[in-house]
């Protein structure tokens, strides 16, 4: 199966979005990628509840919202989120994971739970029957520009293996961090199948993104 795309919005120009958001429409990205940073859960701070609500007028294509945030079952309504969209919150973020997914699910949007590097694949499995994806982070999250933590690989390998062997196939694998052209082909082998491309790949310097998307596409669809 060919991967989608999920294009990491914190990479974005902000002086070109308009011009860019045109580009990944005629390239048909599958989902724009927001990470929202609080400071707390990660050492940063990014795209905040109004530019998100700015970014779906000025784009038809559907929000794919990160939260690395403390406690997202306090805050999930202040995103008036929309059906369709995905909605990826941390294991390692609250105590109350099925809360949190069940307020996602119950607005008509895709529910996904998000796994830092050393947090282990068990952690899932009480939650499977709540999920439409799983996003394992490929670097610790906080900033674009990450080396990969390489025992990643390994790890989307035996969740995908686990996945099919116990009846949720259906549930999709998104990779976060260091996607860049060879990893993700080696993470699409691995079982991915939504790649969060940042400045490792679409946002790659010296290319335009028409260049970034197709070599990105062809890493992804064989
Ligand atoms: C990492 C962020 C990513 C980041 C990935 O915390 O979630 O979206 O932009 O892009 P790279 O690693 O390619 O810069
Ligand atoms: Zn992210």
């Amino acid at each position: 199966m060919p991967g989608k795309i999920a294009v990491s919005m914190m990479c974005a120009d902000i002086m070109k979005l308009g011009d860019t958001l045109k580009s990944f429409e005629k390239n048909k990205i599958e989902y724009l990628h927001i990470d929202v940073m609080d400071g707390s859960f990660v050492p940063n701070m990014q795209l905040g509840v109004d530019y998100i609500k700015q970014l779906r007028k000025c784009s038809n294509i559907p929000l794919d919202i990160h939260l690395m945030i403390e406690r997202p079952e306090d805050k999930l309504e202040w995103f008036d989120i929309q059906e369709g969209e995905m909605v990826s919150i941390h294991y390692e973020s609250t105590n109350h994971v099925q809360r949190a997914l069940n307020v996602i699910k119950n607005k008509g949007a895709k529910a996904a739970l998000a796994l830092n590097p050393a947090t282990p694949l068990t952690s899932l499995d009480e939650s499977l029957p709540d999920l439409d994806a799983i996003l394992l982070m490929t670097v610790n999250p906080g900033y674009a520009g990450q080396p990969l933590v390489k025992q990643t690989i390994e790890k989307i390998r035996r969740l995908r293996d686990h996945l099919n062997q116990t009846g949720y196939k259906h549930i999709e694998i998104e990779v976060d961090g260091n996607v860049s052209f060879e990893n993700a082909k080696i993470m699409h082998e691995a079982g991915a199948e939504i790649f969060v491309a940042g400045s490792s790949s679409v946002f790659h310097k010296n290319m335009t993104f028409n260049d970034s998307i197709e070599k990105l596409r062809k890493s992804i669809n064989n």
